[in-house]
Formats: C-alpha cells, structure tokens, sequence
C-alpha cells in the first residue's frame, strides 16, 4: 500500500534559483495541491489549538497565502509584513540580510495594538533574518510574539537557532 504523501513530498526544488549554488524550496506545487495545501494548513494551525492568539502577521509573499488562510481558521484579523514601498499607509521599517541579499519590511503604525497576541507566519525559515525583523516590527508595536510557524526548515542557515535565542517559540513542518 503507497504512503500518504507528507507535505515535504509536495515541495520541490528548484536548482540555481534565484542565484546559482542556491536550491530553491518551491512551495507553490504544495498550495497548487488541494489535499496539501490542507495538511500544511492544518499542522502549521496544530501547536496553537486552544491557545489564545488575537491575530496572525504574514511575511510577503507567500506568508500571505499561509497566513491568510490560518487567520481565517483562528477567526482573527490578518496584517501584512511587506517589503518597502507597498504598504499605502503609515509604517515602521526593519533592515535585514537573508541568504541571497539584502532588504527592509514595514509595517503599518497602527496594524497591532499594544498587547496584542501575535502568530507570526512564512513559508520558509533560512537564515531567520526576514524572520527577525518581521518579530522587530511587531514587537516595537508592542505585540506579544505567540509562536512562529514555517512549513520548511533550512536549520544549516541558522535561523531556527536564531529565533530560539530570542526566545520564540518556533514550529517547523520539514526540512
Ligand atoms: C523567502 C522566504 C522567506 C525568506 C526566508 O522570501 O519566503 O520570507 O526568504 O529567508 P531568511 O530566513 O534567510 O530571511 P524571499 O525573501 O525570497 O521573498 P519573496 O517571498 O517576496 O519572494
Ligand atoms: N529563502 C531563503 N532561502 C530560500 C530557499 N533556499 N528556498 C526558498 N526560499 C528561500
């Protein structure tokens, strides 16, 4: 009898993608895939059954997709972390380094309020810088950091221990 499939065999790598020596891990044949896209969602959602969480943060881009969709399974807001120059409103802004350059994210002034319970939600943890300044940004809103989800994990690049030093409590699905 064939095993289900488990969501690192929905994943797929692309080589030398966006620089050469870099093996791209290309998330959208997972979202393209119903029964894939279901079991992602609801093992990021798994750890946080229960717990009290009052809005879930998403890294463009494709913490839209994930994070849009656990925010409606937690019935909680949604607010975007975006790169510069694509929020309309207001913002702060965090620099960071991550495995193929360098770039800044913002926020909206007024996204999270003070105490707020945040799940913060990407695709992907590498080098945790995007990750990081993402945590920056809320924490400087005075949001109070509930978790941070991922389907893949890349441990060599250092940002799951990254994030474990600053205290997050991190959840992975693959490597
Ligand atoms: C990828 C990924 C994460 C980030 C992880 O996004 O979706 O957001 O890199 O890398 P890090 O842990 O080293 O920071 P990318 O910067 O390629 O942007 P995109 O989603 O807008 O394509
Ligand atoms: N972001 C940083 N490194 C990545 C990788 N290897 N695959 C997909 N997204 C990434």
């Amino acid at each position: 009898m064939p095993q289900p499939k488990t969501v690192r065999d929905y994943i797929r790598t692309i080589v030398d993608f966006p620089h050469e020596g870099i093996l791209f891990r290309d998330v959208t044949t997972l979202f393209a895939d119903p029964r894939g896209f279901r079991i992602a969602i609801d093992q990021m959602l798994h750890p946080y059954a229960g717990q009290p969480i009052d809005r879930v943060a998403g890294l463009e881009a494709r913490g839209f997709i994930l994070g849009g969709a656990i925010a409606h399974q937690l019935s909680v807001g949604f607010v975007p972390i975006r790169k510069k120059g694509k929020l309309p409103g207001a913002v702060i802004s965090e620099e960071y380094h991550l495995e193929y350059g360098e770039a800044v994210v913002e926020i909206h002034h007024d996204a999270i309020e003070a105490g707020e319970r945040v799940l913060l939600v990407d695709d992907l943890l590498a080098t945790g810088g995007t990750a990081a300044a993402g945590i920056r940004l809320i924490e400087r809103l005075g949001g109070e950091i509930s978790g941070c989800a991922f389907i893949v994990d890349l441990p060599d690049l250092g940002g799951h221990a990254r994030l474990d030093a600053m205290g997050m409590e991190v959840h992975t699905l693959c490597a």
